[in-house]
């Protein structure tokens, strides 16, 4: 049946009249209603809650970039007995999706929660150069390592690790596939001996060398955090209150050390944002970002 002027009238008064009541009461009540999804939703108090399902599985799609350096004119610089200079070509960026899944999630009586972080990362060839397996030639970081570690030690440690370098044929370079490198990881003599040695202050989490190794699909090699829910206090949400059971990392003494901020995907609603706060845990400290744009332009 056609609608009639008149019906068309009252159809559009009827609507009118609805969205000027909706308009008004929002406008009213915009802030409680604003409170009351932010109190409901924006916390991690169960696992019920937005927030607490894209908390749970980072639904972003989140990449890491590796760019390795391969030392091209190794030989050229021997031969020079060090009179030419080393020069390194950049390879990569070999690229991967990394998904970030919580586990072991205790809700504390604290207004806080206690948890693991699994995180996987796969392969993204489309967005990186060249293939997992070229072949790289770096500066053996183990070595590097070594020689750092004992670098202020007493003359007799010095030349026993000398002696120790010459006896196994321990090369300042080493070659590996870039895919070995990253995650594989590829076996080290001297690696091997310290872990056999069972030193005191050196816990080394792997058995086989590679900067990411061990490293996927771990639930324990980014440790336990622990971390406010929001539910006493919207600000706290997402930031953390320890790590590994503890309020500072050994790494870095003071302000850097603390633990403190977000760890940069879950954020409570800033009011100051010039600077951020975010605590990472690959490079066991804390960083204060200062924010080039505030959210005023924005809007
Ligand atoms: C990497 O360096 C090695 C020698 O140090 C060299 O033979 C090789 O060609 C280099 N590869 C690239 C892609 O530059
Ligand atoms: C290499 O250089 C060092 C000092 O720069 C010198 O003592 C040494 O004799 C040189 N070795 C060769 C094989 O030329
Ligand atoms: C909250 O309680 C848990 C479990 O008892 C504890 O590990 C954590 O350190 C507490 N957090 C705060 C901020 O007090
Ligand atoms: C990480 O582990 C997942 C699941 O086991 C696997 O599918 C993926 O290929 C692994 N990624 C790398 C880079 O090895
Ligand atoms: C060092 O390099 C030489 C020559 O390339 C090789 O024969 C030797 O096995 C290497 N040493 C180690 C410990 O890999
Ligand atoms: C926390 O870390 C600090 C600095 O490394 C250390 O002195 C302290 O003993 C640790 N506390 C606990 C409870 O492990
Ligand atoms: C952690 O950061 C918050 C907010 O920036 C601040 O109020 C608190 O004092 C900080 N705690 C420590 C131990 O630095
Ligand atoms: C972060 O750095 C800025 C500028 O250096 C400083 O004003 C601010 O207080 C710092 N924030 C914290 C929590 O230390």
């Amino acid at each position: 049946m056609p609608c009639t002027p008149t019906c068309r009238k009252w159809t559009v008064f009827g609507f009118g009249t609805f969205f000027l009541v909706l308009g008004v009461f929002l406008v009213l009540c915009w802030n409680d209603v604003v409170q009351l999804i932010k109190n409901q939703e924006l916390n991690l108090g169960n696992d019920d809650t937005t927030e607490y399902k894209f908390w749970e599985e980072t639904p972003i799609p989140m990449y890491i970039e590796f760019y390795l350096y391969n030392w091209s004119n190794y030989q050229e610089v021997i031969d020079s007995n060090w009179t030419k200079k080393p020069s390194f070509y950049q390879m990569g960026p070999y690229t991967y999706t990394e998904k970030h899944i919580r586990k072991d999630v205790i809700f504390n009586d604290n207004h806080t929660l206690t948890f693991k972080t699994d995180r996987l990362w796969h392969y993204a060839p489309e967005r990186s150069s060249g293939s997992l397996d070229d072949q790289i030639t770096t500066v053996n970081p183990i070595l590097l390592t070594v020689a750092n570690m004992v670098k202020y030690k007493h003359p007799i440690v010095r030349i026993g690790v000398n002696f120790f370098l010459e006896e196994k044929r321990i090369n300042l370079t080493v070659t590996q596939s870039a895919k070995e490198f990253i995650f594989e990881g590829y076996e080290d003599p001297m690696l091997t001996l310290l872990k056999k040695l069972h030193l005191k202050h050196i816990d080394i989490p792997f058995t086989k060398f590679g900067w990411f190794a061990a490293r996927n699909g771990s639930i324990d090699y980014d440790g336990t955090f622990n971390m406010f829910d929001g539910t006493d206090d919207v600000r706290k949400l997402g930031r953390f209150s320890s790590w590994n059971y503890n309020k500072s990392t050994k790494y870095y003494p003071g302000y850097c050390g603390q633990v403190n901020g977000t760890s940069g995907e879950l954020w409570y609603p800033v009011e100051d944002d010039s600077h951020v706060q975010i605590f990472s845990p690959d490079t066991c400290r804390r960083f204060n970002f200062s924010n080039a744009y505030s959210a005023q332009d924005f809007i």
